[in-house]
């Protein structure tokens, strides 16, 4: 029986957590040899990988007692759930970016930002007092400004490599984000020792 199930998002967050974890003393290998499963015991843990925001679906309906899912889902989607821990990989932050000569508060006219973030835009503009039409966008999201469809994006920027490579530049730095250790209301209560266990473990890695 395992102590916990942990939803993990798939993907760059899942190899980060994976060498954290195994360097926590875990033995990880169960994921590192998981082929096409999406349910897989590692140790005391049983993970599901999932996609981001479907952490939080899981945690909220407290299916998963915990996720690990980065701070850039956690703030976009909201919900109820605690965030007990940053795991400090995954290291990113939210830019505005746009083309390197963009007036962004040049004139008193509505100013147009696509995103895979709208929420995450619109509280930022917003706590600034300032008017945006917010264009959602599901990827590739450095499209939109070449083609004129927006000023600006809101995106995530890792290395910087992907708004070079398209000849963008960044505008202004948001938030910084990471991956974080989200944990059920009701596990929290009913796992607390399992949870401590948990953040204990990483702190060690940390
Ligand atoms: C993310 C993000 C940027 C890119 C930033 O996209 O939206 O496009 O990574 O990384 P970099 O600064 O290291 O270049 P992702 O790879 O998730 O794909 P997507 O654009 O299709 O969503």
């Amino acid at each position: 029986m395992s102590k916990l199930r942990i939803a993990l998002t798939k993907g760059r967050v899942e190899k980060d957590i994976v060498k954290l974890l195994s360097r926590a003393g875990l033995d990880m290998t169960p994921l590192i040899e998981k082929g096409r499963k999406l349910i897989i015991q590692a140790g005391d843990y049983e993970f599901v990988l999932a996609k981001a925001p479907d952490v939080i679906t899981y945690v909220e309906h407290g299916v998963c007692d915990a996720g690990i899912v980065g701070k850039d889902t956690i703030m976009e989607n909201g919900g109820s759930f605690y965030e007990v821990l940053d795991f400090k990989t995954g290291v990113c932050s939210f830019c505005v970016a746009g083309l390197p000569d963009t007036q962004l508060y040049s004139d008193y006219r509505q100013i147009k930002i696509a995103s895979k973030y709208p929420n995450v835009a619109k509280r930022y503009f917003n706590e600034r007092n300032l008017d945006v039409d917010i264009i959602k966008i599901e990827g590739s999201v450095e499209l939109a400004p070449l083609l004129e469809l927006s000023d600006a994006i809101v995106d995530i920027v890792e290395t910087g490599s992907t708004l070079k490579e398209n000849g963008l530049v960044v505008l202004e730095r948001m938030y910084d984000i990471s991956a974080r250790l989200i944990v059920n209301t009701v596990s929290m209560k009913l796992k607390k020792d399992e949870v401590t266990e948990l953040t204990s473990l990483v702190k060690t890695a940390l």
